[in-house]
């Protein structure tokens, strides 16, 4: 679904990250790991093409326009209501009203938010928020889901079941994704592999481990499984090795 082959890239002359190579299989799921500055937003800033890199291929099988994005902080419009930040998507795209309402319904009930419709984003708890953002994004069938850091804001309870009720989803779904997160755990119980980013300047990938544990997974049990502890243990070497000194 998604290569990118030698990508570099830069806000001046100086990389932040360099000869980076990544794969996506239709269906899969992976996550990038990396020390804060290291370049793991830009990444996903050149696979939107709202950056241009300094060198480096990128190929999409889908029209960027397929690509969902869900980052930290949502996006939804403060001044309307979560009936209206669902539909947003949706209206851009000029699908019918009836079909828009009907779209809405669905994906609120299915995220709990049934009873909601009529609320604005500030009347409404961090988790709540999140999955009116995470709606917005599924009413739009993406063929991509990117997401950056996507639960950071949220406590633990609340972070580790929507993290569940997402994985379930893109597992029945076959959902292609990328997830940017810092947590190791939540990379390794969600994904089929992990790269690892190195320290920047001048990022690169300095590892990718496949992670063995059989689907459809459990987060917490997902921890449970033999392969889980070491895997972490390897990441944590791997993410505090100091950065060269150039
Ligand atoms: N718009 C920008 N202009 C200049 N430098 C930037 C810009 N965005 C990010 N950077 C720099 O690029 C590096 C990588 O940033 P980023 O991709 O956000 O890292 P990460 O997401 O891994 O924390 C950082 O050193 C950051 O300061
Ligand atoms: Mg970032």
């Amino acid at each position: 679904m998604l290569r990118v082959s030698g990508l570099t890239v830069g806000y001046g002359e100086d990389p932040v990250i360099e000869g980076i190579d990544l794969e996506i299989a239709a269906g899969e799921f992976v996550s990038l790991v990396g020390p804060s500055g290291s370049g793991k937003t830009s990444i996903l800033r050149v696979v939107t093409e709202l950056l241009v890199p300094l060198a480096g291929v990128v190929e999409l099988d889908a029209p960027v326009r397929d690509v969902g994005f869900l980052f930290q902080d949502d996006a939804l419009l403060p001044w309307r209501t979560v009936r209206e930040n669902v539909a947003l998507g949706l209206r851009i795209r000029e699908v019918p009203a009836a079909a828009i309402d009907e779209q809405v319904e669905h994906w609120l009930a299915r995220l709990g938010l049934a009873g909601y419709e009529g609320r604005y984003p500030g009347q409404l708890s961090g988790g709540q928020r999140k999955r009116v953002a995470i709606a917005q994004v599924l009413a739009l069938k993406p063929r991509l889901l990117l997401m950056d850091e996507p639960f950071a804001s949220l406590d633990a309870i609340v972070r580790t079941r929507i993290t569940q009720e997402l994985l379930e989803w893109v597992e029945r779904e076959h959902l292609t994704v990328l997830l940017v997160t810092h947590d190791l755990e939540e990379a390794i119980s969600a994904s089929d592999a992990v790269y690892v980013l190195s320290h920047g300047p001048r990022a690169t990938i300095q590892a990718r481990h496949v992670v063995d544990i059989p689907r459809p997974r459990r987060l917490l049990e997902s921890r449970r499984h033999p392969t889980f502890g070491p895997l972490v243990q390897q990441l944590w070497t791997e993410l505090s090795t100091e950065p060269p000194r150039r």
